[in-house]
C-alpha cells in the first residue's frame, strides 16, 4: 500500500508528465505550421512518450493501492517566436521535471518506500536522456543560427531522428 505522502507527490507528478506531453504537442503543432516535418515529428512523437510517462505513474499508483486523479491543464504560451525559442523552453523544463525526480527519490528514501524508489530508477534513466536530446538538439539550431539551408538539412536529418 502507498501512504499519502507518497501518493499525492506522484499524482503530482503525473500530472507534470500530462501537461509536458500537452506542451510539446503545442510545440509540434506550431512547428509543423511553419513547414518543419522532421522536428514537429520529434516534437510529435515525444508528445506520445510523455503521455507513456503519465501512464507508468498512473498504473503504478493504481496497483499500489492509490487514487489517481487527474488536474485541469493550464496552458501555456501557443505562439513561439523561432524553433531557438522552442528548444531554450525544452530543455529547461526537462531540467525542472529532473529535480522534480531526484527530489520524489528523496522523499521516496526518506519514507523508506523501496517499492517507489525502485519504480522512479526508470525515470532516471530518461531524464538523462531527455535532457541530452534537448541540449543536443538546441546546440545544432544554436550553431546552425540563420542558415536556411542548414536549417533544412537538419529537419531532413530530424525525420530519421531515434532516441537511443
Ligand atoms: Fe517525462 Fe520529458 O519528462
Amino acid at each position: 500500500m502507498i501512504s499519502e505522502k507518497i501518493q499525492k507527490k506522484l499524482i503530482k507528478q503525473l500530472n507534470r508528465e500530462s501537461e509536458s506531453s500537452q506542451l510539446y504537442l503545442y510545440m509540434a503543432s506550431w512547428v509543423e505550421r511553419k513547414g518543419y516535418e522532421g522536428i514537429c515529428q520529434f516534437l510529435y512523437d515525444h508528445s506520445d512518450e510523455e503521455r507513456i510517462h503519465m501512464l507508468k505513474l498512473i498504473r503504478y499508483i493504481n496497483k499500489r493501492g492509490g487514487n489517481v486523479f487527474l488536474d485541469k491543464i493550464s496552458i501555456i504560451n501557443t505562439t513561439y517566436t523561432s524553433l531557438k525559442e522552442i528548444f531554450v523552453k525544452l530543455f529547461e523544463h526537462e531540467k525542472k521535471i529532473s529535480k522534480e525526480i531526484n527530489f520524489l527519490i528523496e522523499i521516496s528514501l526518506q519514507e523508506k518506500d523501496f517499492f517507489t524508489y525502485n519504480f522512479l530508477q526508470w525515470f532516471v534513466k530518461e531524464q538523462i536522456e531527455e535532457e541530452a536530446v534537448s541540449k543536443m538538439i538546441l546546440d545544432k539550431i544554436e550553431l546552425i543560427g540563420e542558415d536556411k539551408g542548414g536549417l533544412y538539412l537538419f529537419d531532413k536529418d530530424m525525420k530519421n531522428f531515434h532516441k537511443k
